[in-house]
């Protein structure tokens, strides 16, 4: 019987293995679709160059990453089904290559390979292999078509472009801008508690909070992409409320974060949340100061987990509360709470929110944002009719809670009256520059009156007016107010 020596076995198996693996090896590459049947792509792009790769016979290692497959720069890529990098044949062999360039796209005097892409503003486009562009359709929230609608339709406001919302969708917008969550009909069918208006009582035809509590009104805060305006509007009237009330004695800016984070029952962070549960928060669990729990969460991440809750409070007495915890913000050690009553509903009349406001201070309100409102520049806002003609989803629009500060009116060239309402929307903390001498009924764009929180370079710095007395936008059905807890001690010790 014939025995195979050892090492000859094994040398067999070796070369058995080899050759199996080589077959195994062509057969995946050869399985692979040709890189180049319609024409080179990327015909311009610098591959076995860059890396000064050139491989004789077949060398499978010999293979760089291009547009999302693998091309090689060996010798055997040049065959019937040839996956050669677009430069082989040029660097590698020194001659032009036997496949034609596919044609790219052109934009703004550029060609771009097949498959590449460019924005156009939200919009993703793509180059097809028939040289054309595909642009995805999305409605964007900066839309020039109805920026110039708008300003040539002589609507009493300007429209443009807000840099920080180009480049989104609007339905982005409407999903991250806003973030309150319309009340359910038991808690708009909460009691309205009625001022009377004494007969005969004259309110002024203008009126800012900021004129009559000099450093006592804040200005909001910049809630970014985070669909939180419940607590950054809520936060913001009590910041105020609570300032005023204590008559200047705590000017706390409260913090949107600690609602945001720790206010969890029936809310939804940056996705949204309800007023009411907010103000229930603010009365029963309090919350500290923005310096001491400063704003985080500006991602527009809705599959990320929400922060954890870094502030918690527990009774002392009295209804009072303190904190439990050091301030997450390390440099800040004042982790004091403050709290506030239960909200109160005004009734839906101009002159009932006019006069809670001059008495009082800012009031928070309910507003459905349309679609238009995104590309406000200054004027008096209201909802326009230009999106109408349109399909469907150009027409949007979202629940919102502003603060409003203020009121005016403005002459028109035609006679008329035009009653706004004022209201910030600032990320500045600087205290309000000081008032100017009491503005006459039609003046410039005002100092300050209703409040949005989208930073400070929208709007009239900051500020946007909107028609008073006809429910704009809804802007007068929900007005919340409240009163800062304030005691005696608050008065004394600081
Ligand atoms: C590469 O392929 C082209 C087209 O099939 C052919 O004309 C050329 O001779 C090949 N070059 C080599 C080096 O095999
Ligand atoms: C809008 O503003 C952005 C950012 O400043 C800018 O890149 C873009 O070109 C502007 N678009 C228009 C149509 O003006």
């Amino acid at each position: 019987m014939w025995r195979c020596p050892q090492g000859l076995l094994l040398l067999l198996l070796l070369a058995a293995e080899l050759a199996l693996g080589v077959r195994r090896g062509r057969g995946r590459r050869e399985l692979a679709p040709a890189l180049h049947l319609r024409g080179i792509r990327d015909a311009g792009g610098r591959y076995c160059q860059e890396q000064d790769l050139c491989c004789r016979g077949r060398a499978d290692h010999c293979a760089l990453p291009y547009l999302g497959t693998t091309c090689y720069c060996d010798l055997f890529c040049n065959r019937t089904i040839s996956d050669c990098c677009p430069d082989f044949w040029d660097f590698c062999l020194g001659v032009p290559p036997p496949f034609p360039p596919s044609q790219g796209c052109m934009h703004e005097g550029r060609i771009y390979p097949v498959l590449g892409t460019y924005w156009d503003n939200c919009n993703r486009c793509t180059c097809h292999e028939n040289g054309q562009w595909a642009c995805d359709q999305e409605p964007c929230l900066v839309d020039q078509d109805m920026i110039n609608a708008i300003n040539q339709g002589n609507y009493g406001w300007r429209a443009g472009n807000h840099s920080a919302f180009w480049g989104m969708t609007l339905d982005e917008g409407i999903r991250y801008r806003l973030g309150t969550i319309r009340p359910s009909s038991s808690v708009t069918s909460m009691n309205e508690i009625h001022t009377v208006l004494v007969p005969g009582e004259v309110l002024p035809t203008a009126f800012e909070a900021s004129e009559k509590w000099p450093n006592l009104i804040h200005e909001p805060l910049d809630q970014g992409n985070c669909a939180g305006s419940w607590a950054f509007s809520t936060a913001a009237v009590a910041s105020d409320r609570v300032s005023i009330h204590s008559l200047g004695h705590m000017t706390p800016v409260l913090s949107p974060q600690n609602l945001l984070s720790c206010d969890k029952h029936n809310q939804q962070g940056c996705r949204g949340g309800h007023l009411d549960g907010a103000w229930w928060f603010l009365r029963r669990r309090g919350v500290v100061s923005d310096r001491c729990y400063p704003f985080s969460s500006q991602e527009k991440n809705e599959a990320g987990p929400a922060p954890r809750c870094m502030m918690h409070s527990r009774a002392t007495g009295r209804g009072k509360r303190q904190a439990t915890a050091h301030c997450p913000s390390h440099q800040v050690h004042a982790n004091d709470i403050y709290q506030v009553t239960p909200a109160y509903r005004l009734g839906s009349s101009e002159k009932e929110i006019m006069k809670e406001l001059i008495e009082n201070g800012p009031v928070q309100a309910l507003m459905e944002v349309h679609e238009d409102f995104f590309l406000y520049q200054g004027g008096i806002y209201r909802h326009t009719p230009v999106s109408l003609q349109r399909p469907e989803q150009y027409r949007r629009h979202g629940t919102h809670s502003v603060k409003i500060t203020g009121w005016g009116e403005e002459s028109l060239p035609d006679g008329r009256t035009l009653k706004y309402w004022v209201s910030p929307c600032t990320a500045s903390l600087q205290p309000l520059p000081p008032p100017p001498a009491p503005a006459p009924a039609h003046a410039s764009p005002p100092s300050q009156t209703a409040a949005n929180s989208w930073g400070p370079a929208w709007g009239e710095r900051g500020h946007f007016r909107i028609v008073r007395g006809a429910n704009e936008c809804d802007i007068e059905s929900f007005v919340l107010a409240v009163w800062g807890r304030v005691g005696m001690e608050d008065m004394g010790h600081r």
